[in-house]
């Protein structure tokens, strides 16, 4: 158990590594129920290496020890309230040793995270119970039922030696199914707490469980995420809000406190496509590496089974129920957060010239900060890798209430996200672990492509325009392959620039999003100032920046707005600057005032922009990796921002 726990951890790392911890029954190698008796929490700062040698170092110290587990729990986390320590690290508990702050009801506090709160109400709730058989499932409703906010909790107790309790508002939950054999049921039916009668027996004696007959070989996993279990089983139960699930002598029961109209009354158990392999670095050194070199084939998954360019068509199956309800829509809004931001600001141009709608593009924290006003007939695309970014996933509660119809653009079946929006499109690219969204983000530009391809399908006039990005979408693996090539020109690059302070990104039209993208990967995981500006504005303060020591990259492709790029370059010239510029392979204009190239091959304009950001993506790969940091897990960042 302890291994698969820090297993899980190891997968889930991405999402926060400033601390982590297990809990887990006894410890002594006697009677399982006996050690019951006692949960040892064994907690680190640092990474999950640094709890695992914790633990190795423990079992060393008494060679007797065995753990003799049958249930842990174990959390990695990303401090937002109370600094990384290994006493606000998770788990937390309900009976403290060493308190120190003295609390109302004679609680006393250890740790200074939020979530002790929610350990000591367990403990309060249940020393307070009216009745003995109050089960360990009820016990976990009650408490919930107090909770503001967002979370995802799993409980064990030692007041219930064997049983796991798991539920979640807001965040994901999901609960892996892996038996020896075939499972009799794909479905757990929901045990409804609607008779008063019930409210204090337990539910899993008195109610038909599932898996009842199964239970010797039937192995329950929760997790956030589905990395963390894929390697054990890839049937998962994706929880509702506030479910509340419990394994109770090797069965896995479902609860809710009443049945609402709409419901459905059982969780299907499915089965996900994921592949071990694909949350492997395989021969690279970082996952990052990994996921910038997957780019040719990470394209191809977005668009298998929707593009075809024998006749250039494209369908979204996703929005196919809705596609007619959003052509007639009167604007579209693009919501999102860091690089899911950027994917709407780079396709908006194109989103715009095939709808011919307004298009808004907005950061979600922004958005709401704004009370953004929202029709009706608005559609509210939320673009997120994760789909679980609680900005973006509190945008969206605010597009449903005022009536939009809203598009979720994800990469995670089963996100919150994908759950709650009307409709969607998945982008397909695979786990994405490094915490700097790369293969996302070109994936969800081109799902944002074949948005813009399907709604103007059936418009004569912008027949010729469709096949000319169609076709630029049938040769856009080969071209990203091409760029990959320029690894090492990337690299002699990076090594000329890694000790510098600052790098100044400058582009217009199709390129002000790669700028955008560019300087935000840089700062993520090289902690370089960068940043992204837009060539139009130039003149109106950041030339003030240039000058010849200034390390300055310029996007010139030979698109519409060329002459004015040249304009930019002419400017940072005459200013002693000696600008980097990634320019179209063929462009020896603009090389001859440039201090250096980075030659990519031509694409279609509006696909471009995803060629050129991946010159971008190597070079912040290669300063990090020069400057010594761990391109993965970057300081202060987590992967999936689960908080406001
Ligand atoms: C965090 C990550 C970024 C990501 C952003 C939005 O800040 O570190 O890499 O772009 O969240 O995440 P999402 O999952 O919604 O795309």
């Amino acid at each position: 158990i302890l291994e698969i726990l820090l297993k899980g951890l190891l997968r889930l790392e991405y999402r926060g590594y400033d601390s982590a911890g297990v809990g887990i029954d006894g410890g002594n190698g006697k009677e399982w129920e006996a050690n019951a008796r006692s949960i040892q929490l064994i907690k680190q700062s640092g990474k999950v290496k640094a709890l695992d040698d914790e633990l190795t170092k423990q079992q060393d110290m008494d060679m007797d020890v065995e753990f003799d587990v049958h249930l842990g729990i174990a959390h990695t986390r990303w401090a937002t309230h109370g600094a990384p320590s290994p006493v606000n690290s998770h788990p937390q508990r309900s009976d403290k040793s060493n308190g120190h702050q003295g609390y109302h009801k004679g609680y006393e506090f250890e740790s200074e995270t939020d979530t002790e709160t929610i350990a000591k109400l367990v403990k309060y709730m249940y020393d307070n119970r009216e009745s003995e058989d109050l089960s360990f499932a009820t016990l976990v409703e009650r408490v919930t039922q107090q909770l503001e906010g967002a979370f995802v909790l799993v409980f064990k107790s030692v007041h219930y030696p064997g049983e796991a309790v798991g539920t979640r508002r807001g965040g994901p939950l999901l609960i892996g199914v892996k038996s020896d054999h075939k499972l009799s049921t794909d479905h757990i039916p929901i045990l409804y707490r609607s008779c008063k009668l019930l409210v204090n027996c337990s539910l899993s004696d008195t109610c038909h469980t599932l898996f009842a007959e199964e239970k010797k070989s039937v192995e329950y996993y929760f997790a956030s995420d589905a990395s963390a279990v894929i390697e054990h089983t890839n049937r998962v139960i994706f929880l509702e809000d506030d479910d509340v699930a419990a394994v109770t002598a090797g069965r896995l029961t479902i609860h809710r406190i009443k049945r609402t109209a709409g419901d459905h009354p059982a969780r299907a158990i499915q089965t996900l496509q994921m592949e071990l392999q694909q949350i492997m670095k395989g021969n690279y050194s970082s996952f990052m590496q990994k996921e910038i070199f997957e780019q040719p084939e990470s394209v191809v998954n977005t668009m298998r089974g929707r593009v075809n360019f024998n006749d250039n068509t494209v369908t979204l199956g996703g929005l196919k129920d809705h596609i007619k309800e959003i052509q007639r829509c009167r604007r579209l809004i693009l919501i999102a957060c860091g690089t899911s931001y950027h994917a709407g600001v780079a396709t908006r141009q194109v989103l715009e010239e095939l709808t011919e709608l307004p298009v808004m593009v907005e950061l979600a924290s922004d958005f709401l900060d704004r009370n953004t006003p929202v029709f009706r007939d608005d559609v509210c695309f939320f673009i997120s890798q994760s789909g679980e970014t609680a900005d973006s996933l509190m945008a969206l509660r605010y597009c449903k209430e005022r009536g939009a119809l809203t598009v979720g653009v994800t990469n995670t079946v089963g996100s919150s996200i994908s759950r709650e929006t009307d409709c969607g499109v998945h982008i397909n690219a695979g786990p994405e672990i490094g915490v700097a969204s790369t293969k996302a983000y070109t994936s969800q530009f081109v799902a944002l492509i074949m948005f813009a391809l399907l709604m103007c399908d059936d418009r004569i006039s912008m027949q010729p325009r469709r096949r000319e990005i169609i076709q630029g979408l049938r040769v856009l693996p080969d071209l990203i392959k091409e760029v990959l090539s320029l690894d090492d020109e990337i690299q002699r690059l990076a090594a000329e620039l890694y000790q510098q302070k600052s790098v100044l990104i400058m582009g217009r039209g199709y390129h002000y999003a790669t700028c955008l993208e560019g300087a935000l990967k840089i700062k993520e995981i090289t902690y370089m100032h960068s940043e992204g500006i837009l060539a139009g504005e130039l003149k109106h303060g950041p030339l003030a920046l240039v000058d010849k020591l200034m390390p300055v990259i310029m996007i010139i492709m030979r698109d519409h707005t060329y002459t004015k790029c040249q304009n930019a370059l002419q400017q940072v010239v005459a200013r002693a600057g000696r600008p980097i510029v990634i320019c179209d392979k063929d462009d020896y204009e603009t090389a001859k005032s440039s201090s250096r190239t980075i030659k990519v091959p031509h694409c279609v304009d509006c696909l471009q922009g995803i060629l050129s950001v991946i010159p971008l993506q190597l070079l912040s790969f290669h300063l990090a990796v020069l400057r010594g940091f761990d391109v993965d897990c970057p300081r202060n960042l987590a992967k999936s921002v689960t908080v406001e």
